[in-house]
């Protein structure tokens, strides 16, 4: 059995999402812009950061996964799926649970300012900016945490543990 050692309590997360969604009002002096979610590991962290920011904004879900082996210049990304909200002239802002090597969020980011972004923003719950291959800054970030497997709070391993309320570092036995 893997064990799961606690790194934030779910009252630490609650507290870093209520400083995230004052700080994403404050930015976008509280006119919040079209909101893109990644699935899956961001659901629970999307749908907590969202309840705190008041407002009529479209949102809308992107399922992607980074392949390759990271080290070449263009973008290696498979979207499963893409969003139906309109992208062009949008300002957008792209949640995420994790920043690790980059690769995904940088693609996503190329892509929907392809599609006509006009501006596009990434917030994440964790940053883990020493795993990075690609020149990569999430402009809100909630936690940054060293070259760790975190699972909970929507984050998974083997599509497991997303159900926990806090981040935990999974142990291998
Ligand atoms: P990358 O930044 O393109 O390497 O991909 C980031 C994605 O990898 C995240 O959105 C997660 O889905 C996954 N990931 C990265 N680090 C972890 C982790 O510690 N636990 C679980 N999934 C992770
Ligand atoms: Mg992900």
């Amino acid at each position: 059995m893997d064990r799961v050692e606690m790194l934030f309590t779910a009252k630490e997360v609650e507290e870093q999402v209520d400083r995230l969604a004052e700080e994403i009002l404050e930015a976008y002096n509280n006119q919040v812009p079209t909101v893109i979610a990644v699935l899956k590991g961001s659901f629970m962290f999307t749908a907590d950061l969202l309840r705190r920011l008041p407002g009529i904004y479209a949102v809308d879900f992107i399922r992607a996964a980074s392949y390759g082996d990271g080290t070449e210049t263009s973008c290696h990304v498979s979207i499963s799926l893409w969003p139906t909200v309109k992208v062009a002239g949008q300002k957008v802002l792209l949640v995420d649970d994790i920043a690790d090597s980059g690769l995904t969020l940088k693609c996503l980011v190329e892509r929907l300012k392809k599609e006509g972004a006009n501006q596009v923003d990434v917030c994440v719950l964790l940053d883990k900016p020493s795993r990075r291959k690609v020149e990569f800054i999430p402009r809100f970030v909630g936690f940054t945490i060293p070259n760790l497997f975190v699972v909970g709070y929507g984050i998974d391993y083997a599509e497991k543990y997303r159900n926990l309320p806090y981040i935990g570092v999974l142990k291998e036995d």
